[in-house]
C-alpha cells in the first residue's frame, strides 16, 4: 500500500514538473491524482487501524486464553482440595462418634473394674480373700477387660466397610451382655428377667446386637437411678418369632422416656443427662445398628415405664451348637 502511494505521490510530482515545463494544461488530472492520493492515504489509515485494532484483540484473546487455562487449573485445583477437605472432614465426625462411642461402652467396664478393686481392698482386710476368691476376681475383672478390647475391635469395624458376618444365637448373646453387667446390676438392685428361646438366630456382627442391647438395659438402669425406683425390674421377651423374622421387646418400669425427647431419641446428641453422665449416643448408635442388620429398633412409653421394640431378620440355627 505504501508503495502505491509512493507511486501515486511521484507521479504527481512528475505531472506537475511536465506541465510546469511543458506549459500543457495538466490541472485536471493533477487534481484526479491528488484526490485519489487522499484517498489511498485514507485507506491506508483506515486499515492500518484495522490492523492495529486486529492485533491488540489478537493479543488480548493470546492473554485471556492463557489466564482462562490458569483459571481452569486454579479451579479445578481448588475443587479437588475442597472435596479432600470434606472427605477428612466426614473422617474426623466418624472419628469423633467413634471416640465418643467407645467412651460410652468402656463406662461400664470401667466402673466395674473400679468397684472390683475397691472390693479386693475390703474383702482383703476382711480377711476372705482367698485362692477361690483370687480365681474368681480373675475371672471377672478379664471379662471386663475384654470386653473392653472387643469395643474397641468392634468399633473400628464398625466404620470399615466389609466387616465379617456370623451367624449367632440370640440367647447367647443376652446371656453374654448380662455377663457383663451381672455386678454393676447387682449393686444398682436390677433383676433382668429373660424369656427368648433358643431357636432365634440373626446373621450380621453379634459384638454390635450386643452393644445395642447393652445400650437399652443401661439406659433403664440409668433411668431407675435417676427416679430412685425401688423395685427394678427389666424383661427382655420375644414377642413374636418366624423364619423370617423375630421381634423382642425390652421393657423397663423405670417410669418412662421423657415425653419432650420421645420422639427423637434416636437422634444423636438427644439426652436429658448431663454432660458426665451421658452423651445422647447410645440409641442413635442402637439405630444405627439394627438398621445395619436390615431391622428396625422403636420406642415407646408404657404404663410405668419405657419398651424398645427390636426386629431383626432371623435366620436358621442350624449350623450353631446350642450352649
Ligand atoms: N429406658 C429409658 N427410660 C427412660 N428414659 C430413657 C430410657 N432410654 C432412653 N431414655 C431417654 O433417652 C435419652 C437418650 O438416650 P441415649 O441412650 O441415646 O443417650 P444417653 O443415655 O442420654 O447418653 P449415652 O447413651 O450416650 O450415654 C436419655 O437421655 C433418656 O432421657
Ligand atoms: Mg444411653
Amino acid at each position: 500500500m505504501r508503495t502505491m502511494l509512493m507511486i501515486f505521490i511521484i507521479a504527481t510530482v512528475l505531472v506537475s514538473i511536465v506541465s510546469h515545463y511543458s506549459g500543457f494544461d495538466t490541472h485536471l488530472p493533477i487534481y484526479i491524482l491528488a484526490v485519489v492520493s487522499i484517498a489511498v492515504l485514507y485507506v491506508n489509515y483506515q486499515l492500518q487501524k484495522k490492523i492495529e485494532e486486529k492485533r491488540e484483540i489478537e493479543s488480548k484473546l493470546k492473554s485471556l486464553n492463557e489466564n482462562l487455562e490458569a483459571r481452569i487449573q486454579e479451579e479445578l485445583q481448588f475443587k479437588v482440595e475442597q472435596a479432600h477437605a470434606l472427605e477428612q472432614q466426614a473422617k474426623m465426625a466418624a472419628m469423633g462418634e467413634m471416640m465418643d462411642a467407645v467412651a460410652h461402652q468402656w463406662k461400664q467396664p470401667l466402673n466395674a473394674l473400679t468397684m472390683y478393686e475397691t472390693l479386693l481392698k475390703s474383702d482383703f482386710k476382711e480377711g476372705v480373700v482367698n485362692q477361690a476368691y483370687i480365681d474368681r476376681f480373675l475371672e471377672d475383672t478379664t471379662a471386663q477387660i475384654n470386653h473392653m478390647v472387643n469395643t474397641l475391635d468392634e468399633f473400628r469395624d464398625f466404620f470399615r466397610p466389609n466387616q465379617k458376618q456370623e451367624i449367632f444365637r440370640l440367647r447367647d448373646s443376652i446371656a453374654s451382655v448380662l455377663r457383663l453387667v451381672k455386678d454393676e446390676f447387682l449393686k444398682n438392685r436390677i433383676v433382668v428377667s429373660v424369656d427368648v428361646g433358643l431357636g432365634i438366630c440373626f446373621e450380621g456382627n453379634e459384638n454390635e446386637i450386643k452393644h445395642l442391647m447393652l445400650n437399652i438395659i443401661n439406659n433403664s438402669k440409668d433411668a431407675f437411678n435417676e427416679r430412685n425406683v425401688q423395685k427394678r425390674l427389666i424383661t427382655i421377651k420375644v414377642l413374636h418369632a418366624n423364619q423370617n423374622q423375630a421381634t423382642i421387646e425390652f421393657i423397663d418400669n423405670a417410669g418412662g422416656i421423657p415425653e419432650h425427647i420421645i420422639d427423637k431419641v434416636f437422634r444423636p446428641n438427644v439426652t436429658t443427662k448431663a454432660p458426665d453422665k451421658g452423651t445422647g449416643i447410645g440409641l442413635y448408635m442402637s439405630m444405627q445398628i439394627a438398621n445395619k442388620h436390615h431391622g428396625t429398633l422403636v420406642a415407646q412409653n408404657i404404663q410405668d415405664g419405657a419398651l424398645f421394640r427390636l426386629t431383626l431378620p432371623t435366620v436358621e440355627c442350624q449350623k450353631i451348637p446350642k450352649e
